[in-house]
């Protein structure tokens, strides 16, 4: 084995990203640039990501970025020795920019190519920050995604639990611009939430005694959006923010509290290590209360640093290098795809777990 030098390129959301991330042959991983071009402003006339918009946005920047990631990292392309691209699941249009340039510099510079799941990447993000080995319990939460996995390795992703309507990052954007708050309003909403009083509005427990390890966010979302009409005042307006990121906390810590218990009893023995991954991982008090549970269950904790939470390219980069350090890589026609599950077994057995207006993105 090599030490390998990859081009990571991720293009299916709102962020144009490229990033340089240097893999030494002992498993060291070292991010040499990484390049964030958010089209925030673009899309907030909107409240929303408007796909369109996206795409054109990604066509218009792209080969700036990634000549940006290099300079950055103080390489040429003689030094690139494989490229990621994130090929799925995601805005299709956007995903085809990033993959077909991806594509395109595979094919000149005959370097090997990874289609990367953007939810291989997320899932790997917190090995940008430390050594964290596999396995390790997964709560993965972000705009599109809410889901927890056992993650045996590369490749080998098995779906505990997942939504069955809104991701919890799509929750927090959406009570947020009930608030008023701008997009995306999970930040934003943290910010607002600061120093208030976090039972004062009672929102609704989904799944409560449920024994599964599904989520649901959309009646909390109803509940707050309704709690939300006419408040002027700035303080309710905290409390209600505060409520509400407390009732999300909460929930991700119950479901996550009986996926530890049930991981703990399978893995007897061995180091317990949880990981909680994606936008929402950005957010203070879900990772408190996370850390607080992985005191209860003798779990060690981890999150990627905190530029690594939301989008980005260092993971793509990242999860293509583990790929190839294992010997695999894709075709030139690997396809984009706007849906493609980690665990696709998990996903085939239970097709009811549809989330959102944006469909099965996981
Ligand atoms: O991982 P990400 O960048 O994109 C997806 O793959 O979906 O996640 C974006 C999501 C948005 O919903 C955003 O509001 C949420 O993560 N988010 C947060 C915070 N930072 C980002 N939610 C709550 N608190 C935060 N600090
Ligand atoms: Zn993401």
């Amino acid at each position: 084995m090599t030490t390998l030098t990859v081009l990571g390129i991720e293009t299916s959301c709102d962020e144009t990203a490229a990033s340089v991330v240097r893999r030494y042959d002992d498993g060291r991983v070292e991010v040499l640039s990484s390049v964030i071009n958010s089209q925030i402003a673009e899309h907030a006339p909107y409240g929303g990501v408007v796909p369109e918009i996206a795409a054109r946005a990604h066509v218009e920047s792209i080969d700036g970025i990634v000549a940006r990631a290099l300079s950055d990292a103080g390489v040429t392309w003689d030094d690139i020795t494989g490229v990621g691209a994130t090929a799925g699941p995601g805005l299709v249009g956007g995903v085809m920019v990033g993959l077909s340039f991806g594509k395109a510099v595979a094919l000149a510079r005959d370097l090997p190519l990874v289609a990367v799941n953007h939810l291989e990447g997320h899932a790997v993000s917190a090995r940008l920050g430390a050594d964290i080995p596999y396995p390790f319990l997964l709560l993965l939460v972000s705009g599109g995604h809410c889901q927890l996995l056992e993650v045996a390795g590369i490749g080998a992703c098995k779906r505990l639990g997942s939504t069955i309507d809104d991701a919890a990052g799509e929750a927090f954007d959406k009570i947020a611009k009930s608030l008023g708050l701008p997009y995306p309003g999970g930040p934003e909403l943290e910010k607002l939430a600061v120093g208030g009083e976090v039972e004062r509005f009672p929102l609704p427990r989904a799944l409560l005694g449920r024994k599964d390890y599904d989520f649901s966010f959309s009646g909390l979302k109803t509940a707050a959006a309704r709690a939300a009409v006419g408040l002027t005042s700035d303080i309710d307006r905290r409390d209600l923010a505060a409520s509400v990121q407390f009732a999300i906390a909460r929930q991700l810590a119950e479901r996550t509290d009986m996926a530890m218990a049930d991981y703990r009893m399978r893995h007897e023995g061995r180091d317990l290590r949880f990981v909680v991954a994606g936008g929402v991982a950005a957010n203070g008090a879900v990772r408190d209360r996370l850390e607080t549970l992985c005191g209860k269950h003798g779990f060690s904790f981890h999150a990627p640093p905190l530029k690594y939470c939301t989008d980005n390219a260092a993971m793509i980069a990242l999860a293509a290098a583990e790929r190839l350090a294992l010997g695999l890589s894709d075709p030139l026609d690997a396809p984009a795809r706007p849906r493609w599950p980690l665990d696709q077994a998990a996903a085939s057995a239970n097709p009811t777990h549809v989330p959102g207006r944006k469909g099965a993105k996981a």
